[in-house]
């Protein structure tokens, strides 16, 4: 399957389809991080009110190192997964004590930071600095699964690593993070699992094997047998 050939479509699309989300406008690094952080294991409508919080109280590394425990907490508190927030933290204090305040734009180095794994790092590098670097989480393995009608496990980090080798060969140049996210706005709003997805609304629906099989449903795989 040429995978290249997603690109326009998608990104044609996304431009026409983005909601319209708190971290989208002024998509600093602050911002990015602190929204793909809380969007680890929080939906997108209950994020928002924590993000706008967030942000107005810490508007910068600088003061979510310097924070308090008990704003932190509070600020965090209804999220859930508390480690999270600490690992923020510990994350700014870092970025103050080795980056001077600023945070790295090479998914390498956004690695080494507590809190951020191979998804978040290449969110941040991709939407925040426009690094050609895939950002692949449930959402994003589903459209590529159904999309080349890959039978391969999505559970499987090597399926995982190769989608995202094959999405690194394709990044737009100028749009890097318009492309991380509308892989993951796809599968969140149109490419949806479970109940039928909607492919009528699909800008990828004349290239999509599995709609081509009519096996929509059946992918992703999650898990060898
Ligand atoms: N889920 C994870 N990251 C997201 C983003 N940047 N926009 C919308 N949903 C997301």
């Amino acid at each position: 399957f040429q995978l290249h050939k997603i690109v326009k479509p998608l990104l044609s699309w996304y431009d026409a389809n983005a909601r319209v989300l708190p971290w989208r406008d002024n998509p600093t690094p602050y911002r990015v991080w602190v929204s793909e952080i809380m969007l680890q294991q929080t939906r997108v409508e209950a994020v928002k009110p924590y993000f706008e919080r967030f942000t107005a109280e810490l508007p910068s590394v600088e003061a979510l190192a310097a924070a308090p425990e008990e704003q932190l907490l509070k600020l965090w508190e209804g999220l859930g997964y508390y480690s999270r927030v600490r690992n923020l933290q510990k994350a700014a204090q870092i970025v103050m004590e080795q980056y001077g305040g600023i945070l790295p734009d090479q998914p390498e180095e956004l690695l080494r930071l507590p809190g951020i794994g191979e998804y978040t790092a290449g969110a941040v590098a991709s939407i925040a600095y426009g690094r050609p670097a895939p950002a692949v989480d449930g959402n994003v393995l589903r459209v590529l699964s159904r999309v080349t009608a890959s039978r391969e496990p999505i559970s499987d980090l090597s399926v995982k690593r190769g989608f995202a080798a094959r999405l690194r060969e394709i990044y737009p140049t100028g749009r890097a993070g318009a492309f991380t996210q509308s892989l993951m706005e796809l599968g969140a709003t149109v490419c949806v699992p479970n109940a039928a997805p909607n492919c009528g609304e699909c800008p990828l629906s004349s290239l999509c094997m599995a709609h081509a099989q009519g096996i929509e449903l059946q992918l992703p795989i999650k898990a060898e047998k």
